[in-house]
């Protein structure tokens, strides 16, 4: 069914596991993400940007996001806006029967973000009015990287005030947070200067800063965190796209390690858009490469979506936890 992220995140924080949030851009996307979650019995939320929205018709988005409901009854499905810039587009997507939106106005101050997230929680939450409980998620610090048209600079990102955590919640009714600890969107988190190298040479991402994820959990025990910017760039599939025709010199993501460990923590939600593109990316250079006769999209869109399903089953199974707790 298709679900708000209410009772996702409540089973998830106590069962110390997170769900998957990944992103959806066209229909090979839905049915490969959809796929796997089914498969594998396990919750998912099914994200749309600003820019899915423009690429694939918000209409389209929603109505695949249906079919996908239809084919998988066994689990729940989250249909979330990702990155909402303003209460207008929130209120668009609730109204369009999006289950969950985030409004980040994290790039603000701190004061118009408690004004426009308690505003967009205050229509979200109106139960009264739609029969419905359409959950919220905001955003306190700002990651390094590219949200959607707002590219911040390396250095200018900030990592997340714990000492504001408290405040924000109780002012805004928000249901769940999303937190700057060192993650950031995109295939290039990290510029080689920010690295140290293995003994094999091989770059190594400075960590995520635990300390701060530990002290927000201390601020809001039992608050559900959201983390970003939580692709893992798999070298596998770069060294593909690289051998086959791209150029993607030094992208770099989050060890999936990590990502592990926050998923075991307050952490109930991990977005995962790069690693996506990359599986989509590298399987069709490969099936062109070895088939420069082929030319039936289903063919090469087929061998990328089969990827997607591999990269989301990993991702539930060896990262996020998530099987068998639809
Ligand atoms: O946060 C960014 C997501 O990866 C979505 O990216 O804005 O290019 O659709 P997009
Ligand atoms: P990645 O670019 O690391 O996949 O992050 C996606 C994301 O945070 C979408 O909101
Ligand atoms: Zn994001
Ligand atoms: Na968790």
């Amino acid at each position: 069914p298709l679900v708000n992220s209410k009772e996702l995140f409540e089973k998830a924080y106590k069962e110390g596991y997170a769900v998957g949030a990944f992103n959806v851009n066209n229909m090979e996307i839905v049915q490969a993400i959809t796929e796997a979650a089914g498969e594998l019995n396990s919750p998912v939320i099914l994200q749309v940007s600003s820019g899915a929205r423009k690429y694939a018709n918000a209409r389209y988005l929603v109505h695949m996001v249906q079919a996908a409901v239809e084919n998988n009854p066994n689990i729940p499905i989250v249909l979330h806006l990702d990155h909402g810039d303003s209460f207008e587009l929130c209120k668009s997507c609730i109204d369009d029967g999006f289950t969950s939106v985030m409004i980040d106005y994290s790039g603000h101050s701190y004061e118009e973000n408690v004004e426009v997230t308690r505003k967009v929680c205050e229509y979200a939450h109106d139960v009264k009015a739609r029969g419905r409980y359409v959950t919220v998620e905001a955003e306190l610090g700002t990651l390094a990287g590219v949200e959607d048209d707002v590219k911040v600079e390396f250095g200018k990102s900030s990592y997340t005030d714990p000492d504001q955590v408290q405040d924000f919640v109780k002012r805004t009714g928000v249901d769940s947070l999303a937190i700057a600890i060192g993650t950031s969107h995109g295939a290039y988190k990290f510029k080689a200067e920010q690295c140290t190298r293995n003994k094999d040479g091989i770059l190594v991402p400075p960590p995520l800063r635990f300390d701060i994820l530990k002290e927000v959990e201390k601020r809001l025990p039992g608050f559900p965190i959201v983390l970003h910017g939580s692709s893992s760039v798999p070298q596998e599939y770069v060294k593909i796209i690289n051998e086959h025709g791209g150029k993607m010199p030094d992208a770099i993501g989050i060890p999936e390690d990590q990502l592990r460990e926050a998923a075991k923590m307050a952490v109930c939600k991990i977005n995962i858009d790069s690693d996506l593109r990359l599986g989509m990316t590298a399987a069709i250079r490969l099936h062109f490469d070895e088939h420069p006769d082929h030319f039936d999209p289903r063919q090469y869109l087929g061998d990328g979506r089969k990827n997607v399903k591999d990269v989301v089953k990993h991702k539930i199974v060896e990262v996020l936890g998530s099987n068998n707790k639809a």
